[in-house]
């Protein structure tokens, strides 16, 4: 990580110029708690947090997982950036110019500059097409199919729409000619290429639809037919940038209103995602003509509390509805979900109703997880017969026995018990038989605790866990971390002796070597000169400890004389196998005089 070209003198000005606690809020979802941050860890599955940001230090660290770092190593990690990458991707959120002689292509692999090349010709293209669509006779049939379908001037800008021409190799030379290579082309989806040689463009004549990944870039499109041809809508395929299973279309622009809202809406079709943006939803997202994934929903779950479903209202919609709501509500996170008449779907509700209705009457009156779920559970059931009133009623119960909240449960009791007018005992009662039952089977949903710190992750905060000369390691480690003077000082103590754990040794060697060439401690920058990611692992952690800020002599000495106590004690154990080596092998002067060597040890 040493070998960049970036000097000392932009290093730090992308530094001063970026707090990693804004930067990590991008991708984790961050509560203070006394002086650190938490949330929960990005880089394992959890449901507690362990994950802790320290603003003072400008370093992060896991509990869970031991990942930590500073700024430049937690995008590398979380991104697979290079350094380089990693800098440039600072400097440009800290509005800090970078002049970069030859630019990254040397420490990027080749797939990673493929990718590179894939997303500039999406982005040419999505630039063309809108062209295309806003300016030229070719586009008139195109822009005005969207303006009859009701899409203003302003979402056709704001989601870059397009149209592609109605010709078999126009964006094949529109593209070779600036230099995309066939195989760019290919791979990336742009072009088709047969078996038989055959290469030709794979949209013709059809709405464009640029479909952007989390950051922005555009790495797919979605072509839509202008009458009725088929398929209706033509995607790219599966590629090295575009990842259905984990792209949420809009994500990019909806992400900061979802933190805002901790709530995010869910969209089967990402028309409905721009008309309803229209409408005043600034936190949809929608599947790409995929079931909802475990990927989707741990990003979703980084990012808000609540997902408000709306799909469409015809029969398939309210099943896939159903399949989504209990995902989510297994994976812990809060679930609403809002259902049109007639059979519509998100976007023809607003044509025919207007965005006032759909904010209120839809969205603003969108039913809790159990009242969706009794609806659900109504559908096929004749409620006039009493097995099926039975079979509805248990079904019910098993729901309500999930929910966590006691109040909830007690509201949708009460419901049932006036509706089919049964006593709250016989309901209650019947409820908890249930609840037991399916917590024995592990039927119940994780709870979410996301706003409570684990205990662990406290524990290793106040480092109880460890035995004392460890623990003296740790301390003294800190010290030396954050101030230069201190650590000549403990170097001294130490008199030559060595740490108990090799990472602690190799750390204090990285150490002086930094405040050789460093004036002070910056706990940050010494994560950078650290090229071990297991060293910086156990670096952050040991940042997290709160140590005093200035050390008394005696505090330092104890620390020492802990740790020194150890060894002599580990040369102790020693000597006293040799002496019993010694007896067993008959030679009493030997053991005696080792007997003699440990009493004096013992007195020192
Ligand atoms: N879809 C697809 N391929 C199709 C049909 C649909 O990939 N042939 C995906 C698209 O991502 C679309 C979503 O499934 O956004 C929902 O499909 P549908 O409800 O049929 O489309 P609408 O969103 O209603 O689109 P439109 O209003 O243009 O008919
Ligand atoms: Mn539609």
């Amino acid at each position: 990580m040493s070998n960049t070209r970036l000097s000392e003198e932009q290093l730090n000005s992308i530094r001063s110029s970026v707090d990693i606690v804004d930067v990590i809020s991008d991708y984790v979802q961050l509560k203070k708690q006394g002086r650190n941050y938490f949330g929960l860890c990005p880089f394992h599955g959890e449901n507690t947090p362990s994950f802790s940001v320290s603003a003072d230090k400008q370093i992060f660290h896991c509990f869970g997982c031991g990942a930590g770092g500073n700024v430049f190593t937690f995008l590398m990690d979380i991104e697979g950036y290079s350094f380089l990458e990693a800098a440039k991707d600072l400097a440009e959120r800290g509005n800090i110019a970078l002049d970069i002689q030859s630019p990254d292509t040397a420490s990027q692999s080749p797939q990673q500059s493929a990718s590179k090349k894939m997303i500039e010709a999406h982005e040419l293209l999505t630039k063309f097409y809108h062209h295309l669509l806003a300016n030229t006779k070719e586009g008139e049939p195109a822009l005005h199919y969207l303006q009859e379908r009701g899409f203003s001037k302003e979402s056709i800008e704001k989601f870059s729409i397009g149209y592609s021409l109605n010709s078999w190799d126009f964006v094949q030379t529109f593209l070779g000619k600036r230099g995309f290579d066939d195989d760019i082309l290919d791979q990336s989806g742009i072009i088709v290429s047969r078996d038989d040689g055959k290469r030709f463009d794979r949209f013709r004549n059809r709405v464009m639809f640029p479909i952007k990944d989390h950051h922005g870039d555009v790495v797919a499109f979605s072509g839509r037919a202008l009458g009725n041809d088929e398929p209706k809508y033509l995607n790219s395929p599966e590629t090295a940038i575009f990842n259905k299973s984990k792209l949420l279309f809009n994500f990019h622009q909806a992400r900061a209103a979802i933190r805002k809202k901790q709530q995010a809406v869910l969209f089967e079709g990402f028309a409905d995602v721009i008309s309803s943006a229209e409408a005043g939803v600034d936190n949809g997202v929608a599947t790409m003509g995929t079931s909802l994934t475990e990927e989707h929903l741990s990003i979703l779950k980084r990012n808000c509390e609540e997902v408000l479903i709306c799909y469409d209202s015809d029969n398939a919609g309210f099943e896939a509805a159903n399949r989504a709501a209990e995902m989510i509500v297994k994976s812990g996170l809060t679930v609403k979900v809002a259902i049109m008449p007639d059979g519509l779907d998100p976007d023809e509700y607003i044509k025919k109703y207007g965005a006032n209705s759909f904010m209120h009457d839809v969205i603003g009156d969108s039913h809790t997880y159990l009242s969706f779920k009794m609806k659900y559970l109504r559908k096929g059931r004749n409620m006039k017969n009493e097995g099926d009133r039975i079979s509805y009623i248990e079904e019910v119960l098993k729901e309500i026995a999930k929910l966590p909240n006691a109040v909830e449960r007690e509201h949708y009791l009460r419901q049932i018990s006036s509706e089919f007018s049964l006593s709250m005992d016989a309901l209650t009662e019947q409820q908890k038989t249930i609840f037991r039952s399916e917590k024995k089977r592990g039927n119940l949903p994780q709870t979410n605790h996301r706003n409570q710190v684990s205990g662990l992750a406290l524990q290793y905060t106040q480092q109880k866990l460890h035995p004392a000369h460890i623990n003296a390691e740790l301390k003294l480690l800190a010290h030396m971390m954050q101030d230069k003077e201190t650590a000549y000082k403990i170097r001294s103590l130490m008199d030559g002796n060595p740490f108990h754990i090799d990472e602690h040794q190799a750390i204090v060697t990285y150490l002086f070597g930094f405040y050789e060439e460093n004036e002070e401690s910056d706990i940050s920058l010494f994560l950078s000169y650290i090229p071990d990611k297991q060293l910086r692992k156990v670096v952050s952690q040991i940042q997290m400890m709160s140590v005093s800020s200035e050390p008394s002599d005696q505090e330092l000495k104890d620390y020492v004389g802990a740790v020194l106590k150890q060894q002599k004690m580990l040369k102790i154990k020693e000597k006293q196998d040799n002496q019993a080596e010694a007896i067993r092998m008959g030679d009493h002067i030997l053991a005696a005089k080792i007997g003699l060597e440990i009493i004096q040890m013992k007195s020192q």
